[in-house]
């Protein structure tokens, strides 16, 4: 599997998006989330309260996944967002929006609450929506936000139609495609 970036791959959608979570405290989750949010081409990564035990995986220069801009919030009331960016907190909760009936803003913070716990009260009101995954119980942290990405990208950018039978499109037209795939 290729580890280099492959200009015009994934299809680019307007806008921009950023991602974080809330009172993270494992450095693994943390980093998953960050590789992640590079791959799917995030322009900023946030923390709000992390533990330092967390914040640690930036320590390891030699991790892939710090390539981002990544902002480190105390606490809720320190974060400040880019003007018109609609704050989006993914929470599985029962009056939150079904994430494939979810129309994403255009220009989005996606926030995830703690690995043992959920999004702060503080925090859900600053929430101009809150999505959640179908999934019968939470799933991991990282894992959440990878979702929610794909969402985004699938939604959002440029791919060619689903056929009706399975497989592929059979012409790509101008879409571009990873070499080989
Ligand atoms: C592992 S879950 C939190 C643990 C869970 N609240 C518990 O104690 O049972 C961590 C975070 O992942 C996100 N998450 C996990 N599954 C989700 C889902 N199905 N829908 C929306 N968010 C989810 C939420 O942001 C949640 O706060």
């Amino acid at each position: 599997m290729s580890q280099t970036p492959v200009a015009n791959w994934p299809p680019a959608a307007r806008g921009y998006f950023g991602i974080g979570a809330e009172r993270m405290s494992k450095a693994l989750n943390l980093g998953n989330l960050m590789r992640s949010a590079h791959g799917f081409g995030a322009s900023f990564t946030f923390t709000i309260g992390a533990t330092y035990q967390a914040l640690e995986a930036r320590a390891d220069t030699s991790k892939g996944q710090w390539h981002l801009p990544h902002f480190n919030w105390v606490a809720v009331d320190e974060m400040a967002l880019p003007e018109g960016c609609k704050l989006v907190g993914v929470e599985l909760l029962d009056e939150a929006i079904d994430l494939p009936s979810f129309r994403h803003p255009m220009r989005a913070a996606y926030v995830l609450g703690p690995e043992q716990g959920s999004l702060s009260q503080g925090l859900t009101e600053r929430c101009d929506h809150i999505v959640r995954i179908p999934t019968r119980f939470c799933v991991n942290v990282a894992m959440a936000g990878a979702i929610v990405m794909y969402d985004r990208v699938r939604s959002m950018a440029r791919f060619a139609e689903r056929p009706i039978r399975d497989g592929g499109p059979k012409t790509v037209g101008a879409i571009p495609r990873r070499s080989g795939a």
